[in-house]
């Protein structure tokens, strides 16, 4: 498809994916709030377990839980599903848009598998659909809502292979963003075909006079509460490629668990407060786990050895010579790779003058990450990107 109209279609469906997005999450951060500030009503009220007032806009709100059901049933219920409905078509749509119909060299590397883009979409989209399926059947399983802990670890084991595997064949990039599609499809449809079924359960058994059926609440509890530690998670994956130090490392996929463990101990600290409890254990925690995370990934993948052998003073003719061969394929004012037909986020890299005025981004995604030429289509080499890094270190004034 021509490039302009994939451009403007991922244009219009990133804005609308991140907006409703902002609509799903924060009114699921919402009602964790209200459920956490709700008091004794203020004229009491068996029906009532808990109220509480706010203002806004102009106007004063009151609000009141009735647990399992109201007695009689309010002519106009809100449902809040159509949030997480908006936010996984268009999520799906935009990762169609860039990775499976834009340039290639979003989603395969050659460096990382010698597979064809065909193949790089099915593992894509075998990986989203089995991975639902195989995450919903063990929590469906008598076995998933009885040993909630060991399924716990064997979801978090789970996630850990599926990163792993995809960092194995796609692109740094492309295995992060369907960790976070897979992450995404899973957080959607617990609410649709999990969560929000329990609900209608508990409306139709209260207006046909019946107890509802209890197995419902247990697992509509249970993929909340999976649902509530992904959240921070996904959203760093969705940001992720802003972070070229990440997906572009070697062990891109280590790093990427670590960085969830971070968000769901972030996510636990708010669940503590919203629970009454003042512990921020949690925090510290994530504090350091960020730090060492960016001690780690800062140390350069080259060995002392390599290093020695490079040695010596690089003059700008080399450094231009690699860029010329690695880099303008794409980032000229007429690139000739396929799929792009103009140069990346405006960035030309022909005249020094231009190498200079973005050495500071090509130090970040080509010297100290892998992320820079994209999907290493042009067969960058290490080396190569060691002398562009001394040449940058050394003041950038070598002619
Ligand atoms: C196959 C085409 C291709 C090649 C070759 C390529 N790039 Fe890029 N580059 C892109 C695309 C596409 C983007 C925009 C990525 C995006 O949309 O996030 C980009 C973006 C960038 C950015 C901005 C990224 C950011 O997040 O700030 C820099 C810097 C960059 N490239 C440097 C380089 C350097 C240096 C080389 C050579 C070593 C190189 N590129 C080779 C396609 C390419």
């Amino acid at each position: 498809m021509e490039t302009i109209v994939l451009d403007w279609l991922g244009l219009v469906l990133r804005w609308a994916h991140i907006i409703v997005g902002i609509a799903w999450i924060g009114s699921s951060f919402y009602f964790m709030w209200l459920d956490s500030h709700l008091e004794e009503p203020t004229v009491p009220d068996d029906d009532v377990e808990g109220q509480l007032w706010m203002v806004h806009s102009g106007g004063f709100y009151r609000v009141d839980k009735i647990m399992v059901a109201p007695k009689i049933m309010p002519r106009h219920l809100h449902w809040f599903k159509w949030e997480a409905w908006w936010t996984g078509v268009t999520g799906v749509l935009l990762l169609a848009v860039v990775y499976y119909l834009g340039s290639s060299a979003f989603l395969i590397d050659p460096d990382v598998a010698a597979i064809t883009k065909l193949q790089a979409v099915g593992i894509g989209i075998g990986t989203l659909v089995v991975g639902w399926f195989l995450y919903d059947g063990i929590y469906m399983s008598g076995w998933g809502n009885k040993y909630t802990k060991i399924s716990a670890a064997i979801g978090f084991f789970g996630l850990c292979v599926v990163a792993y595997g995809l960092s194995q064949v796609l692109s740094g990039r492309a295995a992060y963003i369907h960790v976070g599609a897979l992450i995404g499809i899973i957080m959607v449809l617990n609410v649709w075909i999990r969560i929000i079924p329990g609900q209608y359960n508990l409306v139709n058994a209260r207006k046909n006079g019946e107890e509802p059926d209890p197995s419902y609440g247990v697992r509509a509890k249970q993929r909340s509460v999976h649902n509530n530690y992904l959240t921070l998670p996904v959203v760093f994956v969705m940001i992720s490629s802003h972070y070229p130090m990440t997906f572009g490392h070697q062990h891109s996929w280590a790093i990427l668990i670590v960085l969830f463990i971070i968000g769901a101990l972030v996510r636990h600290w708010f669940n503590l407060r919203n629970s009454g409890s003042n512990a921020i254990w949690p925090v510290p925690l994530a504090v350091i786990a960020i730090i060492m995370l960016a001690g780690y990934v800062s140390v350069p993948g080259f060995t002392g050895t390599e290093k020695k052998s490079l040695e010596r003073k690089v003059v700008f003719s080399e450094v231009q010579a690699i860029i010329k061969t690695r880099c303008t394929t794409c980032h000229s004012a007429s690139p000739t790779f396929e799929g792009i037909d103009k140069p990346p986020m405006n960035i030309k890299l022909e005249t020094k003058a231009e190498i200079i005025k973005h050495a500071t981004q090509i130090q970040k995604t080509a010297v100290a990450a892998n992320s820079m030429p994209l999907g290493n289509a042009t067969k960058m080499t290490k080396e190569e990107r060691f002398v562009i890094g001394r040449w940058i270190s050394s003041g950038m004034l070598s002619k």
